[in-house]
């Protein structure tokens, strides 16, 4: 068993013109970088969309993403909501990876319309339960967020957002100790 801080890997999922996914998800990302107990990476989709089709030859930036999943013990996907899911861009990052995401937790942030992304959540715990990850119950969830962000990048109920972010951090730090303690001890799957 060891104390050491656990590596969380934050993907910020969008990568529309003009998206909103960059204010969200620096915001969680510094929520995040605040605690002693976590090393934290963040992986933009938008800046290198990986391989468009299963197999093709990925880039030396893509490779680096690549090791960054893998050296993670937990990951935070900060999504948005289109037509009632979760942006293409995502899956295909989820779907060009596969032991990466084995037997570790995974937690969402989602932001969006009157949903606040929480129709985009229930799409990814399934897709991650096929991957043999585990998902973390409470989610960070934001609807038009642009009426609570304001100009700083900062939401206008801080205490109360930041009370959400660290309520899931504790679960997934919980669930990311657990699960790199029991991959140490035994290798997951047969
Ligand atoms: C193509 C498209 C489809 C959308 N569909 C939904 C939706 O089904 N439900 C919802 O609540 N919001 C929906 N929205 C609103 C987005 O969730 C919102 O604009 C959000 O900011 C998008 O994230 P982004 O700015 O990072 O791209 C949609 C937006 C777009 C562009």
């Amino acid at each position: 068993m060891t104390k050491a801080p656990l590596r969380v890997a934050i993907i910020i999922a969008s990568t529309r013109e003009g998206r909103f996914g960059p204010t969200v998800g620096d915001w969680f990302a510094e929520q995040a970088r605040q605690r002693e107990d976590l090393i934290v990476d963040v992986v933009d989709v938008a800046d290198e969309p990986p391989p468009s089709a299963l197999g093709a030859k990925a880039s030396e930036r893509f490779a680096r993403v690549t090791a960054t999943l893998r050296e993670a013990d937990a990951f935070v996907v900060v999504t948005c909501e289109y037509n009632h899911s979760f942006p293409g861009t995502l899956k295909n990052l989820i779907d060009t990876h596969f032991h990466e995401w084995r037997a570790k937790p995974v937690a969402f942030v989602s932001y969006g319309g009157l949903a606040g992304g929480l129709r985009a959540v229930e799409h990814l715990r399934a897709v991650f339960a096929e991957l043999h990850a585990v998902t973390v119950r409470d989610t960070v969830s934001f609807h038009s967020p642009w009426n609570w962000f304001g100009g700083d990048g900062r939401p206008n109920d801080p205490e109360g957002a930041s009370a959400a972010a660290k309520g899931m951090l504790d679960q997934l730090a919980w669930w990311g100790h657990a699960l790199r303690d029991a991959r140490a001890v035994r290798p997951y799957g047969s």
